[in-house]
This record gives C-alpha cells, structure tokens and sequence, in this order.
C-alpha cells in the first residue's frame, strides 16, 4: 500500500505520507540513494528504521525529487536544493514529507496511553489545566497533537535550547477543529506558527498481527 495520501494544501506546499507496508528489498529496489544515505541505511540498526528511511526517498520521488536533491545540515535537519522548505517525518506505519515555499515542519506520532504519563515533560501548568476536562479518548488524541506540533515547531526553527514546555505554547483546540496556533517565545524572540492536524489509521491488511488498529496524529505547521 504504498502512497497513503497527498494533501495539495496550497500550490507551493504539499504534504505526501507514506504507509509501509513494502519488504525492505522491495523499497531498496525502487530507489536510488547517493553515498551518504547508502552509508546512514547500512549503519541503521533496525529494518523498521531502514524501511522508513526507504519509504521517504519514494515520497521524494512521487513529489519529483530524489535523493540527490536532498542534503542534511550538522543538525540533522533535512534540506532541498531548489530552495524549497522540506521536513520529514517517520513513525512505525507511515513516514511523510512536507515541501513549501513556506517554512514548514511535519511530525507524525502514534497515539498511546504512555503519552499521559509523560504529559508534565512537554505541557506546560496552563494548557495541562486547560485539557483537564477533556474526556479521557481526547484526552490521548490532544497531547498527541500537541506533542506533535512542538515536535514540527522544533523542525521549522531548530534552535539550541529549545524547551518544549517552557517556549512553546499551543493554543486550545478542539480535535474536530483540525487546525490551531502556537507560539515559540524564546529570549526575546517571538514567532507565531499556524498548526494543521489530522488523524491516519493504518490499514487492516497492516496490521500484521497487531491486535488493534493504530491510529496515528500527523502535525504540520507553518511560520506566520
Ligand atoms: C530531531 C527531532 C526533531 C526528530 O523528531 P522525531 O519525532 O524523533 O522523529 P521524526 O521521525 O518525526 O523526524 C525525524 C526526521 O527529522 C528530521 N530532523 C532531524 N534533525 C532535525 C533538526 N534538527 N531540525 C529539523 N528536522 C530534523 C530528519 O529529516 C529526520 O529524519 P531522517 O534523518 O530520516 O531524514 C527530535 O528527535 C528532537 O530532537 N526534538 C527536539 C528535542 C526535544 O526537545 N525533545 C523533547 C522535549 S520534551
């Protein structure tokens, strides 16, 4: 099941997610990687990994791109050479890209219980008092999206010392909203970002013995 979706948000930024479902010989197979790629898959230590590094040269592929385009920066942070924004994401099922002439940030998360016990690490006291009366499903849903949105902030502006709880504030949402704001304030800086979310499930014939269906949070986000 290889091309999952293609979100044409605007005529300069589009969003491709992949679901992998595909062998590692079969991606491997279907795409051509320069040196340094080929060097970063083989020292991968879990196909899961390898795959999905895989499935985003494909996404690169379906945009028009491929991995020759593609450049890293010392940070790790993703970058094209035609000038356009890129940010990548990858989380079990699905992997995905964003590509604008925006800066952009793209994160997708798989949504867990695990996420509440860790809430104090990345929400700040208000937006937690906020989302305390939420009912428990949204509750899950909520923090994903917000971990989510920090996550793609983080990609946009890829600074040192950013803390997600202390600098980055998002605003209140409701999940069927699909869309809220968020602020990063940092030592004097102020930057405004817009957030777009929506669930993805992954498909039963993926569920490869899996007992339940995943269901997935990607993010994305925009500087204002
Ligand atoms: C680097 C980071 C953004 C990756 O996010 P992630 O959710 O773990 O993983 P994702 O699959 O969504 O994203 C991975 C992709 O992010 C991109 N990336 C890596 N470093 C990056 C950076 N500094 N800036 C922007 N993008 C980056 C890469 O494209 C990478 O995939 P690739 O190397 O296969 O191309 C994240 O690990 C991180 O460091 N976050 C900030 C640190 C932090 O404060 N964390 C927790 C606070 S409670």
């Amino acid at each position: 099941m290889p091309l999952y979706k293609t979100i044409d948000f605007s005529p300069t930024t589009q969003i491709l997610v992949w679901e992998i479902t595909e062998s590692y010989e079969q991606l491997f197979d279907e795409v051509q990687l320069n040196e340094k790629s080929l060097l970063r898959l083989t020292a991968m230590k879990s196909q899961l990994h390898q795959r999905a590094f895989l499935s985003v040269r494909k996404l690169l592929q379906q945009a028009g791109y491929n991995d020759f385009d593609l450049y890293y920066d010392e940070s790790g942070k993703p970058h094209i050479n035609d000038g356009k924004f890129i940010s990548i994401t990858h989380s079990h099922d699905f992997s995905g890209i964003i590509i604008s002439d925006q800066k952009a940030g793209i994160d997708i998360e798989l949504q867990r219980d695990k996420i509440i016990r860790i809430a104090d690490k990345f929400v700040n006291n208000k937006e937690l008092h906020r989302l305390k009366d939420t009912n428990s499903q949204d509750y899950i849903k909520k923090l994903t999206v917000k971990w989510g949105a920090k996550e793609s902030v983080f990609k946009i502006c890829n600074e040192a010392g950013i803390s997600f709880k202390d600098h980055i504030w998002i605003n209140s949402f409701e999940i069927k909203d699909q869309k809220t704001t968020a602020i990063l304030e940092m030592e004097n800086v102020k930057q405004q970002f817009s957030i777009y979310f929506e669930e993805i499930d992954s498909s039963p014939e993926s569920f490869r013995g899996e007992q339940a269906k995943r269901n997935f949070t990607m993010v994305y986000a925009f500087e204002k």
